[in-house]
């Protein structure tokens, strides 16, 4: 018994329920001339179920972790397991069937899994090749019917309008019912109402027990979502958290969920203790160079700028 324990810690595998677990995952790029450092030791567990969004500037990583998780890409180091699968050890065989039936991918524009001289129908039943035939044409017809596009399935890929061929994609991505979805800026390129729209149909998945990773630059939509993770220079900084007042009005219409203040934002702790503080408060403290006095005081750690830190402990002094 001890012994197993012991394994799992060295093999760092996750406890049942937990899809996703990145610990201190790194990703380094190389070219010719440079070396990038996209994913800098990034941590973040995801439990079965659950549909976080991952929002942050260009060029901080988020792209790159989908891609790590989605097998289209090996991670440099730290560890990844997905489903119980180590990203790390998989060989280039089970890779093949990690991506075929783990993980479903939407990307912002789709052309690359789809074949416009096919139906919408036919573009579903694609990736099914494994199954029977009369079973493949029920299940892409239900899933087309879940991403509203029942009506069109005849219609050929080319004929349809860019957010129909979103819908369409999803429907693609899910052909093999896959344990998690995985989404890189899904409305990217499509207009507002779409883009909602569209929202709405991962949102429904999910609360039909789908769980869903979605990369997503429009602020507005990521309020309506139970969790959100900024990646900030390929680390996550900080994470916010719909309150719960909320939790159950996911469905309603009614709310304004762009005007609303809907999440509560918490800042994270990696496994060793570090935390990213945001830029405004940084600037808040007004450092002249980059060190902070950190006390704990009732029970709350306080950080602030070392002059600020002695003119008080003075004033303190004064009172004595
Ligand atoms: N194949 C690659 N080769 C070299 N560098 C890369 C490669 N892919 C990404 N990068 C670099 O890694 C960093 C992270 O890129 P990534 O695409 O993950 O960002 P992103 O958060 O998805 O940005 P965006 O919001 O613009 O899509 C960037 O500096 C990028 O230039
Ligand atoms: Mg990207």
């Amino acid at each position: 018994m001890a012994e197993k324990t012991e394994e799992k810690e060295q093999s760092g595998k996750p406890d049942a329920g937990v899809l996703i677990r990145a610990d201190n995952l790194v990703k380094i790029y190389k070219t010719k001339e440079t070396e990038v450092l996209a994913l800098q030791g990034l941590d973040l567990s995801v439990e079965q179920g659950e549909l976080t969004a991952i929002i942050g500037n260009s060029g901080s990583g988020k792209s790159t972790f989908l891609n790590m998780i989605g097998g289209l890409d090996r991670p440099s180091a730290g560890s990844l397991f997905v489903d119980g699968g180590n990203l790390f050890t998989m060989s280039e065989h089970e890779l093949v069937r990690y991506k075929r039936s783990t993980v479903g991918f939407v990307w912002q524009n789709n052309g690359r899994n789809m074949l416009p001289f096919l139906s919408a129908l036919e573009n579903v039943m694609m990736p099914m090749f494994l199954s029977n035939s009369r079973k493949k044409k029920e299940k892409a017809t239900e899933l087309l019917e879940m991403v509203g596009m029942g009506h069109k399935k005849a219609s050929r890929m080319n004929m349809l309008s860019g957010g129909e061929q979103q819908r369409v994609a999803i429907a693609i991505a899910l052909a093999n019912s896959p344990k998690l979805l995985l989404a890189d800026e899904p409305t990217g390129s499509v207009d507002t109402a779409t883009a909602n729209y569209i929202f709405d149909v991962f949102s429904e998945l999910n609360r039909n027990g789908q769980t869903i990773l979605i990369v997503t630059h429009d602020i507005a939509l990521s309020k309506k979502v139970k969790r959100v993770v900024a990646i900030r220079d390929g680390k996550i900084s900080s994470e916010r958290v719909l309150k719960e007042a909320y939790q159950d009005r996911l469905a309603e219409t009614g709310i304004d969920w762009r005007s609303e203040d809907t999440q509560d934002e918490y800042a994270v702790l990696d496994r060793v203790g570090r935390l990213q503080l945001p830029q405004e408060m940084i600037q808040g403290l007004k450092l002249g160079d980059n060190k902070v006095r950190v006390a704990f005081q009732d029970g709350k750690i306080v950080i602030s700028g070392p002059e600020e830190a002695s003119a008080s402990e003075e004033k303190n002094g004064e009172t004595d």
